[in-house]
């Protein structure tokens, strides 16, 4: 897909829709993990990356925020460069759940199957993949470069979130010992679990976000330093997933009503994809009840209304 859309007409949509949502109050942060619920309610940030490297953004594109779900991505990436499109389809699966991220239910209703990398339960089931297994240090090692290769710079764990987060994982540890029981976790689960955690306590910009989703919709080629970060074989694969589930039991509703294949974080963040155009990220801390920030969906909606710009 290609479409002519010139950079001061991106900005006037990127301000405008900053403007116009800035002051929104609805939705709270996320509770159920007591770092989220501390952040600064009304940090707010919007990020653009076009596919020759320029930034086009307004507000706190620099606050480094939890990645938390968005970082299902990265990973999934991760084992598709390490193990291909095929072995992710018959280890995790590339399907929608309908149901929220972090469901039991999920998990029994397709089979014992974790269904996609998504998830909870596929991105748990991701980490256990990630090579070299049995290698915990390397592992994580793995899954910083990947995602730095992916940003064009590092994330940085966010330590305090990274403890906030390991204290309450209750559900997760459900998850993931349920998955051993089903021989879908190919490595230490406990193992599993913790890299999972962290890596989604890893502190992120939307600034950041943003050259990934540019990487992505740039078949693989970081646009900030023209490194190649995966094959462009796998480009559509990673946007079907992302496509296919981003917004968990709602992604049907987002697609119809933005037209952007987007995957989103309890910590506030939304990174969306348009391949061959560019990637979009925005932040605000304060979610709905399925866990997607509010404001950063109406900035993306916004945006992609206003420049005419659906994939579909
Ligand atoms: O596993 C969890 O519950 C969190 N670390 C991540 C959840 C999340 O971001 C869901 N997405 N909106």
């Amino acid at each position: 897909m290609k479409k002519t859309i010139s950079v001061s007409q991106i900005k006037q949509a990127v301000n405008e829709a900053y403007d116009l949502y800035k002051n929104n109050q609805d939705g709270k942060n996320a509770d159920y993990i007591p770092y989220l619920a501390n952040i600064d309610k009304n940090l707010f940030g919007i990020s653009v990356c076009l596919l020759d490297g320029q930034i086009i953004e307004v507000g706190d594109t620099q606050y480094k925020f939890g990645i938390e779900s968005v970082s299902k991505v990265h990973t999934a990436i991760l084992v598709l460069r390490q193990y291909g499109a095929e072995k992710l389809l018959s280890m995790i699966g590339a399907d929608a759940t309908g149901l929220p991220f972090n469901s039991i239910i999920a998990i029994l209703l397709e089979n014992d199957h974790p269904s996609t990398p998504l998830v909870n339960a596929g991105a748990i089931t991701a980490c256990s993949m990630v090579q070299p297994v049995g290698n915990p240090k390397e592992k994580w090692a793995a899954i910083v470069k990947n995602i730095t290769e992916l940003s064009g710079s590092a994330p940085e764990l966010i330590d305090e979130l990274y403890r906030s987060e390991s204290a309450t994982n209750f559900n997760n540890r459900s998850i993931t010992w349920l998955l051993k029981n089903y021989n879908r976790i190919y490595d230490d689960p406990d193992l599993s679990l913790d890299l999972y955690t962290r890596q989604c306590s890893l502190g992120i910009t939307a600034e950041q976000l943003s050259v990934c989703g540019a990487t992505i919709a740039n078949k693989g080629v970081n646009p900030k330093n023209g490194a190649r970060v995966f094959d462009a074989s796998l480009s559509p694969q990673i946007t079907s997933l992302i496509a296919t589930v981003g917004f968990y039991e709602h992604t049907g509703d987002w697609l119809f009503t933005s037209g952007i294949p987007a995957k989103t974080g309890v910590g506030g963040g939304v990174m969306g994809v348009l391949p061959g155009i560019m990637g979009i990220a925005a932040f605000a801390p304060p979610i709905d009840a399925a866990g997607n920030s509010v404001k950063a969906q109406l900035a993306i909606k916004h945006i992609m209304n206003k420049l005419d710009l659906s994939v579909f």
